[in-house]
């Protein structure tokens, strides 16, 4: 869909199949639009980034009375084939399109694409189209090294790649058409993007951001999900906020990732609910693998504790918990309040293979607890006196 930004500037937005998994990996009911950009200043028109393969603009640019051949310049901020499998046919169209890109991206696009002749911009590099300005950017590793963002002055709109982007499809374009269940719905989308897209890579968030401070933003475009023109401020500190939480601090709030194969770890795991709604701490329950490890992400990130309740299975933790916790230290989560408990019967081992896992993650262990079937008094004393440091850390 063609959509107006300014008097020459579109964006074209691309609904993602709900039905697959965006990166292969994360579950999108809600959907998530790729955003690209087409700029057309007075003497040329330059196509800000691209689309999916099997997907082209060729709608989008017809609702504009144009084809692929009036696309002068072609600008790649990221080369993820999210915003660039379509290429391949494009290029097949337009093999001498000028492209502009970064370095490595240049050195992608000849991996991915065949193509070699990009031309390589240097930082704060412009491009004049007519009267309106490109200036390309430099945000590496936000979302891949090969990442730029690029800037139009005249408008002050900074067209930001993957950073400041949101899973979820809404039907408002811009921050300030969204109805209330919109909002709702990037209230977690955005913070389930940033869990699993753009966490690891937070230090180069607040780095990026410091960049886009230097630059006076009227308009904020994103790659996926809405544009924020109304309240510029507030995604930037909302996502300054999701990169602070990589070191600290963060929400006083506790995640549980709870794995139970016959109930007897979740009966545990029920009375430590209403322990927690008791104290007044808030707390959110991800069950493994029943909820998807996508969500745990998105929950764990934002708290400062991180329960683990899992059982014993084959002398070790139930393995979609092991591969729950090996995800959340991939994707740079460490330094909570954490204590693991987890029913067993006979050996016991998920408490050590926690032990082993919470030290890589750098976790402030404050107890692991295995027990056998439902756990005596004395077990479950000690389960409840380590979930009392839980709470009071995030009181
Ligand atoms: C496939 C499988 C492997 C298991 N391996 C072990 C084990 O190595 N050591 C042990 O103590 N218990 C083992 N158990 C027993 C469970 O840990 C025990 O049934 C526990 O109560 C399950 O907790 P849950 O009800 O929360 O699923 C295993 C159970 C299953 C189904
Ligand atoms: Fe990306
Ligand atoms: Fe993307």
């Amino acid at each position: 869909m063609k959509y107006s930004i300014t008097k020459n500037i579109s964006l074209f937005r691309y609904q993602y199949d709900k039905k697959k998994l965006f990166e292969g990996a994360w579950p999108i009911k809600d959907g998530v639009s790729v955003n690209a950009y087409l700029v057309q200043g007075n003497e040329k028109t330059a196509l800000i980034d691209y689309v999916e393969e099997g997907a082209s603009f060729d709608e989008e640019l017809k609702d504009l009375g144009l084809t692929v051949e009036d696309i002068d310049i072609l600008v790649l901020n990221h080369m993820e084939p999210d915003h660039t499998g379509g290429l391949r046919d494009f290029f097949k169209r337009r093999p001498d399109i000028p492209v502009y890109c970064t370095k490595v991206a240049s050195t992608e696009l000849i991996s991915l694409y065949d193509k070699k002749d990009a031309h390589v911009i240097k930082p704060m590099e412009e491009l004049d189209l007519g009267g309106t300005t490109l200036t390309f950017v430099p945000l590496p590793n936000v979302h891949w090294p090969d990442t730029m963002g690029t800037y139009v002055k005249e408008e002050g709109i900074l067209f930001s790649c993957d950073a400041f982007g949101a899973f979820g499809e809404t039907k408002s374009v811009f921050d300030d058409e969204m109805t209330d269940d919109e909002r709702k719905l990037l209230e977690t989308e955005t913070e389930r993007y940033y869990a699993n897209i753009v966490a690891p890579f937070s230090n180069f968030v607040l780095k990026a951001i410091d960049a886009a401070s230097a630059l006076e933003l009227k308009m904020i475009c994103p790659s996926h999900g809405i544009l924020w023109r109304k309240d510029v401020k507030f995604i930037v500190d909302w996502y300054k906020r999701l990169a602070t939480y990589f070191a600290g601090p963060r929400e006083k709030e506790i995640t549980m990732l709870l794995s139970s194969m016959y109930g007897n770890t979740k009966a545990l795991a029920d009375e430590l609910v209403k322990k927690a709604e008791e104290a007044g701490a808030k707390m959110h329950v991800v069950r493994i693998p029943d909820d998807g490890v996508s969500f745990l992400l998105e929950k764990a990130w934002r708290s400062e504790a991180l329960v683990v309740a899992a059982p014993t299975y084959e002398k070790a933790m139930f393995p979609e918990a092991v591969y729950a916790m090996d995800l959340l230290a991939r994707k740079g989560l460490k330094g909570r309040k954490s204590m693991f408990f987890g029913s067993s019967l006979w050996s016991g081992g998920a408490a050590n293979e926690y032990k082993a896992l919470a030290e890589k993650m750098a976790l402030d262990v404050v107890d692991a607890i295995d027990y056998r079937g439902v756990g005596t008094e004395a077990d479950r004393a000690k389960v409840f006196a380590a979930f009392d440091q839980i709470i009071a850390a995030v009181k």
